[in-house]
């Protein structure tokens, strides 16, 4: 089964490599910052319609329907068919297809694709995390020694001032912060040892359910920024460290989650 969605994954991603005037299909969604183009909507096509083939049972859960209605399905696919769909406009060229898959409430399967650098990420439950088929892993180094990569959260007004104090308290303990634009991706670059710690103060499941799983076979801990377990429908903060770094991002969030005008502004 894997194997078959690896496939369909890595196809899907010449829709994305071959997208012609981007900007001409833009739209907004739920503000000026929240955009989506034409392409987003045709990978999911694309991917709903390949995986629905390949396994009919399952459900699927996609970032651009209109309505995500996966009652009674045990099964299903969580899917963004772009992650950093504001890179993808800009030609930035960092932006991923994500695909995760879910059974009886765990998360199974998990394949980000970067299209442009061609790298696939993927991990079975209990299997470990790959790189291109290689093993990863990730570093388990102490916050002093950590790269830390960040989401603004930005479709989410209400937790800019919890992201700003996170930022605040963090920036003076790590090496340095790296903020990319696809949460899907920096995820996974903690897997595979680029980047040591990640937080974001609001996400939706298919921004990390793939990725999440990708990191936790790397040998990441990844909980949701109080320290409970993801959520992975609708609204989740998301927090992924390593067994050394990780306890400490819990101290700095415990503390900023005590101040009353704090409330709410983490998910
Ligand atoms: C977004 C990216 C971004 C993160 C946002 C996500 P999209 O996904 O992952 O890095 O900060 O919260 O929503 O909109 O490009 O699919
Ligand atoms: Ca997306």
């Amino acid at each position: 089964m894997y194997e078959i969605i690896e496939t369909i994954v890595r196809s899907a991603g010449e829709i994305v490599r071959s997208a012609k005037h981007i900007d001409e299909s833009v739209q907004e969604k739920t503000s000026h910052c929240d955009l989506v183009t034409k392409y987003d909507g045709m990978v999911q096509e694309y991917l709903r319609r390949e995986l629905l083939t390949a396994f009919p049972e399952a459900g699927f859960y996609g970032e651009e329907e209109e309505v995500h209605d996966i009652s009674g399905r045990s099964a299903y696919f969580i899917v963004d068919p772009i992650d950093g769909t504001m890179n993808f406009i800009r030609h930035a060229r960092h932006s991923c297809i994500s695909v995760g898959y879910m059974a009886d409430g765990k998360m199974e399967y998990g394949a980000v694709y970067q299209p442009y650098t061609d790298e696939m990420f993927t991990a079975q439950r209990g299997k470990g995390a790959f790189l291109n088929g290689k093993p990863i892993r990730m570093n388990d180094v102490a916050m002093s020694e950590s790269i830390a990569m960040f989401g603004s959260a930005i479709y989410y007004r209400e937790t800019i001032p919890a992201t700003a104090w996170l930022m605040q308290e963090l920036l003076p303990l790590v090496l340095d912060f790296r903020r990319s634009g696809s949460a899907a991706l920096d995820i996974c670059y903690l897997a595979a040892g680029r980047a040591d710690v990640f937080f974001e103060a609001c996400l939706r499941p298919w921004d990390y359910a793939a990725a999440g799983l990708i990191a936790q076979e790397a040998g990441a801990v990844v909980t949701a920024l109080d320290g409970t377990p993801l959520r992975y429908i609708d609204r989740c903060s998301v927090a992924v460290g390593s067994p050394s770094n990780y306890p400490e991002l819990m101290e700095i969030v415990r503390r900023i989650l005590t101040e009353p005008d704090m409330k709410g502004r983490i998910r």
